[in-house]
């Protein structure tokens, strides 16, 4: 569950956590993220919400140590993060294929960074591949794909190689409805049957719900913490029937009375 303090079952913590971007060509400072402090619970399902531009891939980043905070700590398991945090797996923003691979081969790649054996590798990749819907396309280059294909590209690349902990920034959304609810019920079955750690951005609030243990909800930027509401529903949950689930409705007010005071002014510029 996302709490405000630190435990022994506590996966992920941004403890006080602060990152501002500076562009000295023009002495523009962006406050990004401002005294995020929140914890994450080992196999827990938490979805982050908030505006654009926010800080949601910014805080994604800080516990990928792809980027590091001014201000605060980013504890991974207890321990700061320093460097590039291989324990995560990261499904970023952006597909972020690499364009002269194949979608097998784009698929492979962090399996046989891991020395994992070539008939292993492929048997994963072509099973992951199959799930997410691009069987057949095992041969393509990510240019042929369509940017929902590359996304789910992206989704088995990081699925394939079992990751303990999975952060997953906005992954479905480039996906049409029915294509969304099926991964939204693969990776819920990931998630229970493996027991994994999981970091959801989405903007949709019925797809933070359906998944979620816990939303956590973001100001507009600077990007602080607003609110972290829990989610009752019962497991297993039936992404493709959630709104006519009892309670739905009732969180999903709840929720959107806490997130719509963050949008309803789009004019607004914060933080510099
Ligand atoms: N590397 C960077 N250099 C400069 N500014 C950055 C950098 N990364 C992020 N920012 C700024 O930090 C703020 C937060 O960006 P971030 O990408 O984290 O937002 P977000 O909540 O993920 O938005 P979205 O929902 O649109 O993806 C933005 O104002 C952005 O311009
Ligand atoms: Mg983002």
């Amino acid at each position: 569950m996302a709490t405000g303090t630190l435990t022994t079952s506590t996966a992920v913590y941004f403890e006080h956590v602060s990152r501002y971007f500076v562009n000295p060509a023009k002495h523009i400072q962006v406050r990004a993220l401002d005294d995020v402090d929140f914890g994450v619970s080992e196999n827990a399902f938490t979805s982050i919400v908030g505006p654009s531009g926010c800080g949601k891939s910014t805080l994604l980043n800080l516990l990928a140590g792809l980027s590091f905070p001014q201000q605060g700590r980013v504890l991974f398991r207890g321990e700061p993060v320093t460097e590039v945090n291989t324990r995560v797996g990261y499904v970023t923003q952006d597909s972020n294929l690499l364009p002269w691979l194949t979608v097998a081969e784009n698929v492979e790649l962090p399996l046989e960074i891991r020395g994992v054996g070539r008939r292993e590798r492929q048997e994963r990749a072509r099973e992951w591949i199959h799930r997410v819907g691009l069987a057949g396309f095992e041969d393509h280059y990510p240019h042929q794909l369509s940017g929902g294909m590359q996304k789910r590209c992206s989704i088995a690349r990081t699925l394939v190689y079992d990751p303990e902990i999975i952060l997953m920034d906005e992954p479905f959304g480039p996906l049409d409805a029915i294509t969304r609810m099926v991964l939204q019920a693969e990776l819920l079955r990931l998630w229970e049957t493996r027991h994994k750690t999981i970091l959801f951005v989405t903007h949709d609030l019925t797809e933070a719900i359906a998944l979620s243990d816990q939303v956590v909800v973001m100001t507009r930027r600077p990007g602080r913490v607003k609110a972290i509401m829990d989610v009752p529903l019962e497991r297993p949950r039936d992404v493709f029937h959630i709104q006519e689930s009892s309670g739905f409705a009732a969180i999903h007010s709840q929720l959107w009375e806490v997130f719509h005071a963050e949008i309803e002014d789009p004019t607004h510029v914060g933080g510099e």
